[in-house]
């Protein structure tokens, strides 16, 4: 499903002031059906305010989000969201976690469900938990078991706010590759928001550097690099350095 960012402002109340502070200005941008897009920028330029408006959960001071040829008014199960807190259910075992709502899915069948969840899980070195509880798990264990069940549920747009800004660098490389392989199968459309530049070029298609006071686009570069990515290669490099170069490094 396509998306369409047309002439997006959004304003917030600032607290103790008596005019609105403007988060985002004049914001435009067009998602292909299937595209990968990385949101990459500072710290307050806005990247989890424009994601909440893609999602439905805000609504924008002026300008529309169009998603699959609708004006988004509200959250859809079309667009899942994935925050970098996550929660899952405690009272239920990680297997059960991830499958979560899945076999509610016509087009797959129960044994399906269950073989591909365990193929997840076995990739991200949990099957061993799979009858653990989510309180006998540590943080990263439990992001890991989030995330894969965010991954199996196939929404047809999927977006994700620095969703794995917080585990380790093997998982996070694990996670992007598994990512992708979802990606390729089923061909969502993603917005991913990330400060990683090595992650943006890894994953993107398509890499929106943003600005802030206020935040706005400042720059798009297409990342035209067949899939899966050679972090060492001369190609990633070189656009790692051309990236950092539109980057203002000292907002990071
Ligand atoms: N509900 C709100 N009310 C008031 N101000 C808000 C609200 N949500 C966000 N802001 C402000 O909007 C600006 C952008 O916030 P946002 O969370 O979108 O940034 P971000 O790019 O996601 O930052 P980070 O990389 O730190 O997550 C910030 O200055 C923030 O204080
Ligand atoms: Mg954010």
């Amino acid at each position: 499903m396509a998306i369409e960012i047309k002439n997006i402002n959004k304003s917030f109340h600032g607290r103790g002031l008596d005019h609105d502070i403007k988060v985002l200005d004049d914001v435009n941008l067009n998602i292909g059906d299937g595209e990968f897009v990385c949101l990459l920028g500072p710290s307050g330029c806005g990247k989890t305010t424009l994601l909440r408006l893609i999602a439905g959960l805000d609504q924008p001071t002026s300008g529309e989000v169009i998603a699959d040829g609708e004006v988004v008014k509200k959250p859809s199960g079309d667009r899942a969201v994935i925050f970098q807190q996550y929660s899952l259910f405690p009272w239920l075992t990680v297997l059960e976690n991830v499958m979560f709502g899945l076999n509610l899915k016509k087009d797959r069948t129960k044994e399906e469900n269950l073989k591909a969840a365990e193929r997840y899980l076995e990739s991200v070195g949990l099957i061993d938990f799979k009858d653990s509880y989510p309180h006998e798990l540590s943080g990263g264990m439990k992001q890991r078991v989030a995330i894969i069940r965010s991954l199996l549920n196939h929404s047809p747009i999927l977006l994700m706010d620095e969703p794995f800004s917080a585990l380790d660098m093997q998982n996070r490389h694990m996670l992007q590759e598994q990512l992708i392989g979802v990606w390729k199968r089923f061909k969502n459309t993603i917005v991913f928001v990330t400060h990683d530049v090595d992650e943006a070029i890894y994953l993107a298609d398509k890499i929106v550097i943003m600005d802030k006071n206020p935040g706005k686009i400042k720059e798009v570069f297409d990342v035209d690099m067949p899939r899966l990515r050679k972090r060492e290669s001369e190609e990633f490099i070189k656009i790692q350095e051309e990236v950092l170069d539109k980057l203002n490094v000292e907002d990071f």
